[in-house]
């Protein structure tokens, strides 16, 4: 039976953290059967408000009223209770868990008389669900072996496994693919069908546009204004959030046909032993890699790179070999790799801003083993300019900050090297479009600089207004390579698809 509408009203919420002001008195009301998008800068206030709607946090003033009643703040069962489901920007799988284990965390089904977990019957609640996303693994999976894409997609199964009367999404998309993503917004579309109230927060703003009824923008903890249907299109909600137009957002280098950097010659690697990969990268170029999630290109990265072993084949930098499997050799031959999941392997959470940024380039700094504070700070304050980090502090921990910004410092971490190579993987994901100017315009000039730029994208608008060629990978290998004449939605994805 489908559970009454929701009616919700967030009224003059406030939260004071000791560095910032997240949240100065912000109002918001949603009903049933209508999808809200939320918007604003990286460090607006999204990811607060929501997690105050999930009684992750207590707000310091305001109040909170669902279905007419009221209240200061919520507690997480509090908020399941009413029917709250959160997908959350930040994924915390229980990685000793399977897929059906984290769907159904704290709701196991038990079967009788003896109160034993029952698998079989957990995968059979799940794996409609899976099939509702496209997701294309087990109830069974093991969540360890989830790639960042499908962790997003078992969190979605997680929130919409619940009686879930409002959805809060919090940058759902942000691993996820051109096809993954058009499916999870038809699952949007049928919930509103079907009574639900959605929150939907994201920075690819093409999505809000084709889905939300309404647009609400957060400009620096405050609640900037709204957009009704009819009046949300990309210019007005850039206007909304950053309160001026963003011009000249996507621009390739200028085409120099430098000397090869970056060759592979028959590179296999773990995840798809049985293709090969030879692929150049030339000095002055943005080469984008396109595919499908799982298409491999990750992997690619990561065996240049040298985190994971190759199965065969060999690595050129200037035409000289590089050890295969070895970080340090890379980073030796001027290659740099900024990762997709900055939390598990770009940042460190607990070290401040400032000690992050400067960690890849520690030797340049330190004198007999102390490292220069100072010099510390002012390259620091440097990358916080350069890439508009939102951080109050630059010796306060990296966690304190919000996603946007975190991925932000994983960037400036790289930039700072004057790499030969840099392998961006989604380096846009979850920037505000104000920074991502900014990123493309970085990346532009490390290529007219002479570096080789090979950008990982899933973000298609991004792959075809930045990259100088694309190569589109399928099933581990490469399917073609579009030039810039060349460059369509269409024909990446026919490319993609096979
Ligand atoms: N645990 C915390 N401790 C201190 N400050 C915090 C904490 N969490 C968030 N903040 C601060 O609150 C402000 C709002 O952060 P929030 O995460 O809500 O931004 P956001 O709009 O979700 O940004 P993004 O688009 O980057 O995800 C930021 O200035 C951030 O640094
Ligand atoms: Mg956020």
């Amino acid at each position: 039976m489908p559970a009454a509408r929701i009616s919700l009203d967030l009224v003059g919420i406030t939260k004071v953290y000791p560095s910032a002001v997240a949240l100065n008195r912000v109002s918001l009301g949603i009903r049933g059967g209508e999808v809200v998008g939320l918007i604003g800068e990286n460090g607006a206030g999204k990811s607060t408000l929501m997690k105050v709607l999930g009684g992750a946090i207590a707000p310091d003033e305001g109040e909170i009223v669902i279905d007419g009643q009221s209240a200061a703040s919520l507690t997480p069962a509090g908020a399941l209770a009413r029917g709250i489901a959160f997908v959350h920007q930040e994924l915390n799988p229980f990685s000793n868990l399977d897929v059906a284990g984290n769907v159904l965390l704290g709701r196991e089904l038990r079967s009788r008389p003896f109160g034993f977990i029952d698998h079989a019957a957990m995968a059979d609640r799940v794996l409609p669900l899976l099939h509702m996303l496209g997701a294309r693994f087990q109830p069974s999976t093991p969540a360890s072996e989830l790639s960042l894409a499908d962790q997003q997609l078992m969190e979605i199964a997680k929130a919409l496994s619940t009686n879930v009367r409002l959805l809060i999404l919090d940058e759902p998309t942000s691993s996820l693919t051109l096809s993954e993503t058009q499916r999870l917004l038809n699952v949007v579309r049928r919930l509103r069908a079907d009574g639900v109230a959605i929150l939907f927060i994201t920075h690819r703003l093409a999505e809000v546009e084709e889905v939300a009824d309404r647009v609400v923008g957060l400009r620096d903890g405050r609640q900037a204004g709204e957009l009704h249907s009819g009046e949300i299109n990309r210019d007005a909600m850039v206007r909304l959030m950053i309160g001026r137009d963003v011009q000249q957002f996507y621009m390739a280098p200028k085409v120099t046909e430098g000397p090869v950097v970056l060759r592979t010659r028959g590179l296999r690697t773990g995840a798809h032993p049985g293709a090969r990969v030879d692929l150049e990268v030339r000095s002055g170029e943005i080469l984008g890699l396109a595919g499908l999630v799982g298409a491999g290109r990750t992997e690619l990265a990561r065996a240049i790179f040298g985190i994971d072993p190759v199965q065969s084949g060999q690595v050129e930098m200037n035409g000289e070999p590089v050890a295969s499997g070895s970080v340090s050799a890379s980073i030796a031959a001027g290659i740099c790799l900024v990762p997709e999941d900055r939390k598990s392997e770009g940042l460190f959470l607990d070290f401040s801003l400032a000690e992050n940024v400067v960690m890849p380039n520690l030797a340049a700094i330190a004198t007999a083993g102390f490292v220069d504070r100072r010099a510390e700070m002012e390259i620091a304050d440097q990358s916080r300019r350069r890439l508009s980090i939102r951080a109050p502090r630059l010796d306060r921990a990296v966690s304190e900050l919000s996603g946007g910004n975190q991925q932000k410092v994983v960037l400036a971490k790289w930039l700072g090297l004057d790499p030969k190579l840099i392998i961006l993987d989604e380096p846009t994901r979850g920037i505000d479009v104000g920074a991502k100017a900014e990123v493309y315009r970085l990346m532009r000039d490390l290529a007219e600089g002479g570096a080789a730029v090979l950008m990982i994208s899933s973000d298609m608008e991004e792959v075809i207004g930045v990259s100088t060629r694309v190569a589109v990978m399928r099933r581990g290998a490469i399917a073609g390579i579009l030039t810039r004449a060349d460059l369509s939605e269409e024909a990446i994805l026919s490319l993609a698809v096979g």
